[in-house]
Order: structure tokens, then sequence, then C-alpha cells
């Protein structure tokens, strides 16, 4: 049986489940969350650093992870405005997301410096979702395989093989986000065959990988029934309780494929 990582990015959003007034609905993604944790799926919810600790409350008892979108690669000092691994750490998460496109593209983050981020995030126990994927722009030129493998090669080179088989690889291609368009399943499958062997060949050898992108309860069936794919990193459809239901659904389904 394949067990499947569901990861629900808010970036800078309320979801419904955070805001909900309705008991029952909560309840029924309670519930499902707690089934898929219980059937051995690792679900993961990365909110704002205000709703950490509601979100903490919230999932008490049902398995669910509390993930970071973010994190500084220090673990104190003086930088305004930024939050550390050992912080996070201290408020109960196990996760962070490192490298997401979105700040590649507004905090000119650079793989050197997610690397670092990623590192800390590994030394203070927490587990790094890296992300990586190629602009339109790149895949047009022909460059995707060599755009992640670079990619892939520079974080590897600060952190290492050892601290590297913490982690987990999200590919999010940049023009599948936020588009409702998402890589075909023949996309999908290219790339991650491509991360997978990029891994093996520097000694990272069951590496999972998400994929993100347009992630919807319509495709999460097809999505999560890719070989290569470990599971979804999701934006949009995390916000809304039945999206993200149906999409962890989706894992314990495909999981008794
Ligand atoms: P969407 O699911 O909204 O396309 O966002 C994907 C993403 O960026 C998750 O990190």
């Amino acid at each position: 049986m394949r067990h499947y990582f569901i990861v629900g990015n808010h970036k800078m959003n309320v979801s419904e489940f955070e805001n909900s007034q309705e008991p029952e609905l909560k309840k029924r993604l309670l519930n499902t969350f707690t089934k898929a944790v219980g059937e051995g799926h690792t679900i993961v919810l990365c909110p704002t650093f205000v709703r950490m600790e509601h979100i903490a409350d919230v999932v008490d008892g049902t398995g669910v992870a509390l993930g970071s979108q973010n994190c500084h690669w220090e673990n104190s000092g003086a930088y305004t405005g930024e939050v550390s691994p050992s912080m996070l750490a201290e408020m109960g998460c196990t996760w962070v997301i490192v490298g997401h496109s979105e700040r590649r593209r507004d905090q000119c983050e650079t793989d050197e410096l997610i690397g670092k981020k990623a590192l800390a995030a590994l030394t203070n126990g927490l587990r790094p979702i890296i992300c990586i994927g190629e602009s339109v722009e790149q895949r047009k030129r022909g460059k995707t395989i060599d755009v992640i493998s670079k990619q892939i090669d520079s974080i590897h080179s600060v952190c290492g093989r050892l601290m590297l088989d913490a982690s987990v690889i999200a590919y999010e291609p940049v023009w599948a986000i936020g588009t409702g368009i998402s890589a075909t399943t023949e996309q999908i499958e290219e790339a991650h065959l491509a991360i997978r062997k990029c891994c093996r060949e520097r000694g990272i050898l069951d590496m999972p990988i998400l994929y993100g992108g347009s992630v919807s309860a319509d495709n999460a069936d097809e999505i999560l029934s890719c070989q290569h794919v470990s599971g979804a990193l999701v934006g949009g459809a995390s916000l809304s309780m039945e999206y993200f239901r149906s999409i962890v659904e989706s894992a314990i389904r495909c999981a008794h494929a």
C-alpha cells in the first residue's frame, strides 16, 4: 500500500477550516484526517504564522502535522520580521516549506539560500519540503530537467546526502501554480522520474516527491495515481474544507488501488 503526503499551503490566506462556524463540516474533515493518518498517510497544514497556535489546538489528537511556509536560516539574531526554525519547533511545527517559487520570485530567494534554510530546518528537527520547478519560458526552451537538476544540486551541496534523507521534494512547475491548469500526468511523470534519478545519483534513494500546481478535488485521483508521485502540495484547494477533504480521500482511495 502506498503512503501519501498531503500538504495544505494556506499561503497568506485564512482557510475555511480556521474560520468555520459549522461544527459538522469541521468534524467530517477531522474524521477524514484521522482516517488518513491511521492508514499511514501524512497530513500537514501550513497556515500563516499567526494562525499556527490555533491550528495546533484544532488538530490536537488527530495526528495532523503542523508546518510552516518559511523559516530563517539562523536560530536568533537581528533579522527583523523573520521566524527561526528553533522557534517553529518550539511551537510544535514539524515541517517547513522552503524555496517556494513565490518566495523565489518576491523575496529573491536563491538556491543557495534555500539550501541554508533546509539545513537549518533539518538541524532543528524539522522536515523541509523543498520546492523546485521551472518557469513557462524554461519549459518552452526545453530546459525543465536542467533547471530542476540544478536546483537539487545546489541544495544538495549545502545540505549533503544524509541530511537530505529527511527531506521531501515538491515539484511545482511555476506555470501551474494558481492557474487552474495543472501539469499533465505525462509531464508530472517525466519530471518526477528525472528528480528520482537525480536524487539517486547523489545517493538519496527514496526521496518522497510531491506534486504541486492546481491540484484539485477533480484531478487528485489522476495525479496521485502517477507512479512516482508521493503526494500533493495543495494551495488554493486547501482553503476549502470540502475540496481539501476530497483530496485527502483521494489519497486514501489511491493507496488501496
Ligand atoms: P495552487 O494549488 O493554488 O496552484 O498552489 C500550489 C502551491 O503553490 C502550493 O505550494
